[in-house]
């Protein structure tokens, strides 16, 4: 049975429930959504991540969360935070958290992932302790980087890096970064 980990207005953030896999496969396995993270996968290479992903939270307690519509029971994405584990990051990095995010493209711009998002915060600084947290991406995904100065999150340019897992037009990745103290909420 899945958990429950957070509910927002229109969301629930559960973990992994049956099913997901196949509608992972459907909705966010696609051109559109998985254009700046490195294509389209194999089915089992997302198995392989679901699997991680797992082990992370229960490792940790956290990791990303699935989101399901309340309105309907659909899962549209995911949202969550995790150690960010990429030898290129550098030492600071790779000591912090990060958080990120996806939303099947039927269901972009309608505010969910900043919705899903606003709510991890929340966890991480509540929940989980954390003092700041990241987000990374590429000058490219203006719609991530856009929502990262949507919810008040600083350009920390000297975290920079070249990132060889992705291709020369999604690099290098960018970060940008909020403290506990500089959260409204
Ligand atoms: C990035 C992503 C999660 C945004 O999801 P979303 O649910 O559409 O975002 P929201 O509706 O909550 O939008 C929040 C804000 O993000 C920004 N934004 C979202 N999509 C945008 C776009 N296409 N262009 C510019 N800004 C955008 C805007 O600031 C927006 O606020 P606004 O609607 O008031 O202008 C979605 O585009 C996505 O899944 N992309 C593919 C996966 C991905 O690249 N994930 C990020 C990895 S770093």
């Amino acid at each position: 049975m899945p958990e429950i980990i957070a509910e927002t207005a229109r969301l629930i953030l559960r973990t992994e429930a049956p099913g997901d896999v196949d509608r992972w496969m459907e909705v966010m396995n696609t051109p559109a959504v998985t254009h700046h993270l490195g294509g389209v996968q194999e089915r089992h290479q997302v198995e392989a991540k679901f699997a991680r992903n797992a082990a992370g939270i229960a490792k940790d307690g956290y990791g990303f969360w699935y989101l399901q519509t309340k309105v309907d029971g659909l899962m549209i994405g995911h949202c969550g935070m995790s150690p960010i584990d990429v030898v290129a990051a550098g030492p600071v990095l790779n000591t912090g958290i990060q958080i990120g995010w996806s939303i099947a493209e039927s269901h972009w711009r309608r505010g969910y992932a900043i919705e899903a998002a606003i709510a991890v915060i929340e966890l991480a600084f509540d929940r989980f302790g954390k003092e700041e947290v990241f987000a990374q991406t590429s000058d490219a995904n203006r719609a991530s980087w856009a929502m990262m100065e949507k919810l008040g999150m600083e350009r920390a340019a000297e975290f920079d890096y070249v990132d060889p897992n992705y291709p020369p037009e999604e690099n290098p990745t960018i970060i940008y970064r909020l403290k506990r103290n500089d959260w409204p909420a």
